[in-house]
Protein backbone atom coordinates (compact mmCIF):
# COMPACT_ATOMS: atom_id res chain seq x y z
CA UNK A 1 0.00 0.00 0.00
CA UNK A 2 1.28 2.86 -1.12
CA UNK A 3 0.48 6.55 1.70
CA UNK A 4 0.82 9.89 0.06
CA UNK A 5 0.11 13.25 1.30
CA UNK A 6 0.43 15.06 -2.05
CA UNK A 7 -1.83 15.79 -4.44
CA UNK A 8 0.08 15.94 -7.57
CA UNK A 9 1.77 12.52 -6.09
CA UNK A 10 -1.54 11.14 -6.28
CA UNK A 11 -2.19 12.21 -9.36
CA UNK A 12 0.53 10.78 -10.49
CA UNK A 13 0.45 7.27 -8.99
CA UNK A 14 -2.94 6.83 -10.04
CA UNK A 15 -2.29 7.92 -13.45
CA UNK A 16 0.44 5.23 -13.53
CA UNK A 17 -2.00 2.85 -12.13
CA UNK A 18 -3.87 2.80 -15.38
CA UNK A 19 -8.08 3.34 -16.01
CA UNK A 20 -9.47 1.42 -13.54
CA UNK A 21 -9.42 2.73 -10.19
CA UNK A 22 -11.83 2.16 -7.33
CA UNK A 23 -12.42 5.10 -5.38
CA UNK A 24 -13.58 5.28 -1.77
CA UNK A 25 -13.23 9.05 -0.34
CA UNK A 26 -13.38 9.10 3.09
CA UNK A 27 -13.31 12.16 6.09
CA UNK A 28 -11.44 9.04 8.17
CA UNK A 29 -12.61 7.84 11.63
CA UNK A 30 -12.92 4.48 9.73
CA UNK A 31 -15.61 1.83 10.67
CA UNK A 32 -17.43 -1.06 9.33
CA UNK A 33 -19.67 1.15 7.07
CA UNK A 34 -16.09 2.22 5.04
CA UNK A 35 -14.45 -0.67 5.32
CA UNK A 36 -17.39 -2.46 3.57
CA UNK A 37 -16.75 0.18 0.70
CA UNK A 38 -13.35 -0.15 0.75
CA UNK A 39 -13.85 -4.26 0.40
CA UNK A 40 -16.54 -3.79 -2.59
CA UNK A 41 -14.21 -1.47 -4.10
CA UNK A 42 -11.13 -4.66 -4.17
CA UNK A 43 -13.66 -7.05 -5.15
CA UNK A 44 -14.65 -5.11 -8.27
CA UNK A 45 -11.47 -3.56 -9.14
CA UNK A 46 -10.01 -7.18 -9.17
CA UNK A 47 -6.46 -7.81 -8.95
CA UNK A 48 -5.88 -6.33 -12.14
CA UNK A 49 -7.41 -2.83 -10.74
CA UNK A 50 -6.43 -0.56 -8.41
CA UNK A 51 -8.14 0.62 -5.28
CA UNK A 52 -7.47 4.09 -4.13
CA UNK A 53 -8.82 5.96 -0.68
CA UNK A 54 -8.93 9.59 0.49
CA UNK A 55 -8.56 10.35 4.30
CA UNK A 56 -9.39 14.13 4.25
CA UNK A 57 -11.22 16.18 6.62
CA UNK A 58 -12.72 18.47 4.15
CA UNK A 59 -12.83 22.09 5.83
CA UNK A 60 -15.61 23.24 3.19
CA UNK A 61 -18.47 20.96 3.90
CA UNK A 62 -18.58 22.27 7.89
CA UNK A 63 -20.71 25.39 8.75
CA UNK A 64 -19.44 25.58 12.26
CA UNK A 65 -16.33 25.87 13.15
CA UNK A 66 -16.48 23.44 16.29
CA UNK A 67 -17.70 21.22 14.42
CA UNK A 68 -14.24 21.03 12.11
CA UNK A 69 -12.19 21.05 15.00
CA UNK A 70 -13.90 18.44 17.44
CA UNK A 71 -14.03 15.80 13.98
CA UNK A 72 -12.25 12.64 15.20
CA UNK A 73 -8.97 11.39 13.81
CA UNK A 74 -7.29 8.12 14.22
CA UNK A 75 -4.53 7.49 11.55
CA UNK A 76 -2.82 4.93 12.25
CA UNK A 77 -5.82 2.90 13.06
CA UNK A 78 -7.45 4.21 9.43
CA UNK A 79 -4.14 3.02 7.32
CA UNK A 80 -4.35 -0.30 9.45
CA UNK A 81 -8.02 -0.50 8.28
CA UNK A 82 -7.37 0.33 4.55
CA UNK A 83 -4.40 -1.97 4.48
CA UNK A 84 -6.82 -4.93 6.17
CA UNK A 85 -9.40 -4.15 3.35
CA UNK A 86 -6.37 -4.39 0.77
CA UNK A 87 -6.48 -1.12 -0.61
CA UNK A 88 -3.15 0.15 -2.91
CA UNK A 89 -3.04 3.88 -2.27
CA UNK A 90 -4.11 6.57 0.43
CA UNK A 91 -4.58 10.16 -0.05
CA UNK A 92 -4.41 11.76 2.98
CA UNK A 93 -3.19 15.40 2.02
CA UNK A 94 -3.37 18.46 4.62
CA UNK A 95 -6.11 21.01 4.45
CA UNK A 96 -3.61 23.67 4.18
CA UNK A 97 -1.73 21.90 0.97
CA UNK A 98 -4.93 20.49 -0.49
CA UNK A 99 -6.88 23.64 -1.47
CA UNK A 100 -4.78 26.39 -2.78
CA UNK A 101 -4.41 29.39 -0.41
CA UNK A 102 -6.10 31.95 -2.36
CA UNK A 103 -8.86 29.82 -4.33
CA UNK A 104 -11.91 31.47 -5.45
CA UNK A 105 -14.03 28.41 -7.47
CA UNK A 106 -17.04 27.70 -5.89
CA UNK A 107 -19.80 24.89 -7.11
CA UNK A 108 -22.89 25.66 -6.23
CA UNK A 109 -25.96 23.25 -6.02
CA UNK A 110 -29.12 24.60 -6.35
CA UNK A 111 -31.68 21.66 -5.88
CA UNK A 112 -31.49 18.41 -4.14
CA UNK A 113 -29.25 20.37 -1.37
CA UNK A 114 -32.15 22.48 -0.22
CA UNK A 115 -33.91 19.52 0.97
CA UNK A 116 -33.60 17.13 4.18
CA UNK A 117 -30.39 17.60 6.12
CA UNK A 118 -29.48 20.22 3.32
CA UNK A 119 -32.30 22.50 4.64
CA UNK A 120 -30.53 23.11 8.33
CA UNK A 121 -26.65 22.81 6.94
CA UNK A 122 -26.53 25.53 4.57
CA UNK A 123 -23.03 25.29 2.41
CA UNK A 124 -22.60 21.98 3.29
CA UNK A 125 -22.89 19.93 0.32
CA UNK A 126 -21.57 22.66 -2.02
CA UNK A 127 -18.23 21.87 -0.22
CA UNK A 128 -19.23 18.27 -0.70
CA UNK A 129 -19.08 18.54 -4.30
CA UNK A 130 -16.07 20.66 -4.48
CA UNK A 131 -14.27 18.02 -2.81
CA UNK A 132 -15.34 15.10 -4.43
CA UNK A 133 -14.93 17.11 -8.03
CA UNK A 134 -11.36 17.62 -6.91
CA UNK A 135 -10.75 14.12 -5.93
CA UNK A 136 -12.42 12.73 -9.12
CA UNK A 137 -10.06 15.41 -11.13
CA UNK A 138 -6.69 14.03 -9.16
CA UNK A 139 -7.86 9.84 -9.14
CA UNK A 140 -9.86 10.13 -12.47
CA UNK A 141 -11.51 7.02 -11.41
CA UNK A 142 -13.23 4.51 -12.82
CA UNK A 143 -16.02 4.31 -10.44
CA UNK A 144 -16.17 5.94 -6.73
CA UNK A 145 -18.24 4.28 -4.29
CA UNK A 146 -20.45 5.99 -1.43
CA UNK A 147 -22.77 5.01 1.19
CA UNK A 148 -26.39 4.91 0.79
CA UNK A 149 -26.48 6.01 4.23
CA UNK A 150 -25.97 9.50 3.48
CA UNK A 151 -28.86 8.95 0.52
CA UNK A 152 -28.61 13.09 0.23
CA UNK A 153 -25.06 13.21 -0.31
CA UNK A 154 -25.73 9.77 -2.94
CA UNK A 155 -28.01 11.45 -4.76
CA UNK A 156 -26.12 14.80 -5.08
CA UNK A 157 -22.56 13.06 -6.31
CA UNK A 158 -24.57 11.46 -8.98
CA UNK A 159 -26.18 15.05 -10.09
CA UNK A 160 -22.53 16.45 -9.84
CA UNK A 161 -21.63 13.29 -12.36
CA UNK A 162 -24.13 14.02 -14.52
CA UNK A 163 -24.35 17.60 -14.54
CA UNK A 164 -20.59 18.15 -15.09
CA UNK A 165 -20.50 14.59 -17.63
CA UNK A 166 -17.54 13.13 -14.93
CA UNK A 167 -16.79 9.96 -16.22
CA UNK A 168 -16.75 7.90 -13.68
CA UNK A 169 -19.63 5.88 -12.28
CA UNK A 170 -21.07 5.99 -8.73
CA UNK A 171 -22.20 3.25 -6.62
CA UNK A 172 -23.88 3.58 -3.69
CA UNK A 173 -23.68 1.03 -1.60
CA UNK A 174 -26.36 -0.43 1.15
CA UNK A 175 -26.19 0.84 4.65
CA UNK A 176 -23.90 -1.12 7.13
CA UNK A 177 -26.19 -2.17 10.05
CA UNK A 178 -25.67 -3.14 13.92
CA UNK A 179 -26.88 -6.49 14.38
CA UNK A 180 -30.23 -5.01 15.62
CA UNK A 181 -30.59 -2.59 12.54
CA UNK A 182 -29.09 0.07 13.91
CA UNK A 183 -27.31 1.98 11.09
CA UNK A 184 -23.48 2.32 11.68
CA UNK A 185 -22.50 5.75 12.38
CA UNK A 186 -19.92 7.27 14.98
CA UNK A 187 -22.59 8.96 16.53
CA UNK A 188 -23.59 5.97 17.67
CA UNK A 189 -20.77 6.48 20.21
CA UNK A 190 -22.45 8.89 21.81
CA UNK A 191 -25.95 6.49 22.75
CA UNK A 192 -25.67 5.09 25.94
CA UNK A 193 -26.55 1.14 25.30
CA UNK A 194 -29.84 1.08 26.34
CA UNK A 195 -30.49 4.06 23.72
CA UNK A 196 -28.73 2.45 20.81
CA UNK A 197 -30.90 -0.75 21.61
CA UNK A 198 -34.24 1.67 21.40
CA UNK A 199 -32.99 3.50 18.72
CA UNK A 200 -33.28 0.09 16.44
CA UNK A 201 -36.60 1.27 16.42
CA UNK A 202 -36.16 3.48 13.59
CA UNK A 203 -34.93 1.03 11.64
CA UNK A 204 -37.86 -1.42 12.62
CA UNK A 205 -40.25 1.24 11.47
CA UNK A 206 -38.93 1.86 8.05
CA UNK A 207 -39.00 -1.88 7.49
CA UNK A 208 -42.78 -2.32 8.64
CA UNK A 209 -43.11 0.85 6.16
CA UNK A 210 -41.70 -0.22 3.21
CA UNK A 211 -43.77 -3.68 4.01
CA UNK A 212 -47.34 -1.62 4.53
CA UNK A 213 -45.84 0.13 1.42
CA UNK A 214 -45.77 -3.16 -0.78
CA UNK A 215 -49.29 -4.01 0.67
CA UNK A 216 -50.67 -0.76 -1.15
CA UNK A 217 -51.23 0.90 2.16
CA UNK A 218 -51.64 4.82 0.86
CA UNK A 219 -48.56 6.64 1.46
CA UNK A 220 -49.90 9.41 4.30
CA UNK A 221 -51.00 6.44 6.86
CA UNK A 222 -47.49 4.83 5.98
CA UNK A 223 -45.88 8.24 7.13
CA UNK A 224 -48.16 8.28 9.69
CA UNK A 225 -47.57 5.11 10.99
CA UNK A 226 -43.85 5.59 11.23
CA UNK A 227 -44.26 8.44 12.98
CA UNK A 228 -46.39 7.12 15.54
CA UNK A 229 -43.93 3.96 15.56
CA UNK A 230 -40.96 6.35 16.45
CA UNK A 231 -42.44 8.83 18.70
CA UNK A 232 -43.57 5.58 20.88
CA UNK A 233 -40.15 5.00 22.24
CA UNK A 234 -39.78 5.84 26.03
CA UNK A 235 -36.26 8.15 25.26
CA UNK A 236 -36.45 11.45 24.55
CA UNK A 237 -37.03 11.82 20.92
CA UNK A 238 -37.68 14.46 18.26
CA UNK A 239 -38.29 13.87 14.48
CA UNK A 240 -36.35 16.39 12.91
CA UNK A 241 -37.51 15.33 9.49
CA UNK A 242 -39.72 12.16 8.35
CA UNK A 243 -40.63 12.55 4.49
CA UNK A 244 -41.05 10.75 1.80
CA UNK A 245 -39.12 11.78 -1.59
CA UNK A 246 -38.40 11.11 -5.02
CA UNK A 247 -34.94 8.72 -5.16
CA UNK A 248 -33.63 11.14 -7.88
CA UNK A 249 -34.92 14.60 -6.93
CA UNK A 250 -35.52 14.54 -3.61
CA UNK A 251 -38.65 16.52 -4.26
CA UNK A 252 -41.46 15.38 -1.43
CA UNK A 253 -44.00 12.82 -3.08
CA UNK A 254 -47.30 11.78 -1.68
CA UNK A 255 -47.64 8.25 -2.99
CA UNK A 256 -45.48 5.16 -4.23
CA UNK A 257 -45.95 5.79 -7.95
CA UNK A 258 -42.38 5.98 -8.53
CA UNK A 259 -38.84 5.01 -6.61
CA UNK A 260 -39.50 6.71 -3.51
CA UNK A 261 -36.93 7.35 -0.24
CA UNK A 262 -38.80 7.44 3.31
CA UNK A 263 -35.79 9.05 5.09
CA UNK A 264 -35.79 10.41 8.74
CA UNK A 265 -33.35 12.46 11.06
CA UNK A 266 -34.16 11.87 14.66
CA UNK A 267 -32.62 13.80 17.82
CA UNK A 268 -31.97 11.14 20.54
CA UNK A 269 -31.58 13.47 23.79
CA UNK A 270 -30.45 17.35 23.04
CA UNK A 271 -27.60 16.21 21.03
CA UNK A 272 -27.41 12.87 18.61
CA UNK A 273 -29.46 13.00 15.86
CA UNK A 274 -29.53 9.84 13.41
CA UNK A 275 -30.20 9.83 10.34
CA UNK A 276 -31.64 6.69 7.73
CA UNK A 277 -33.63 5.92 5.11
CA UNK A 278 -35.18 3.25 3.21
CA UNK A 279 -35.72 2.70 -0.67
CA UNK A 280 -39.03 2.06 -1.63
CA UNK A 281 -39.87 0.66 -5.08
CA UNK A 282 -42.54 2.00 -7.08
CA UNK A 283 -46.12 0.74 -6.84
CA UNK A 284 -48.59 0.96 -10.10
O1 LIG B 1 -19.14 11.14 3.36
C1 LIG B 1 -18.04 11.66 3.62
O2 LIG B 1 -17.26 11.10 4.40
C2 LIG B 1 -17.65 12.97 2.99
O3 LIG B 1 -18.76 13.82 2.86
C3 LIG B 1 -16.90 12.83 1.65
C4 LIG B 1 -17.77 12.21 0.59
C5 LIG B 1 -15.65 12.00 1.86
C6 LIG B 1 -16.47 14.21 1.15
O4 LIG B 1 -15.65 14.86 2.06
Amino acid sequence: MVITSNSQNFQELCAQAGKKIYFVPTMGALHRGHTALMKEARRLAGSEGTVAVSIFVNPLQFDRSEDLDSYPHSKEKDLQACETAGVDIVFIPLAEQFYEPNHSIEIRETSLSKRLCGASRPGHFNGVCAVVLKLFMLASPQAALFGKKDFQQLAIIRRLARDLSLPTTIIGHDTVREDNGLALSSRNALLTEEEKKDAARLYRALQKAKSNALKGTAAHLVLKQTKEAIESSSYKVKIDYLELVNQETLEKVDSFSAPSLLALAVFYGDKVRLIDSMEIPSQK
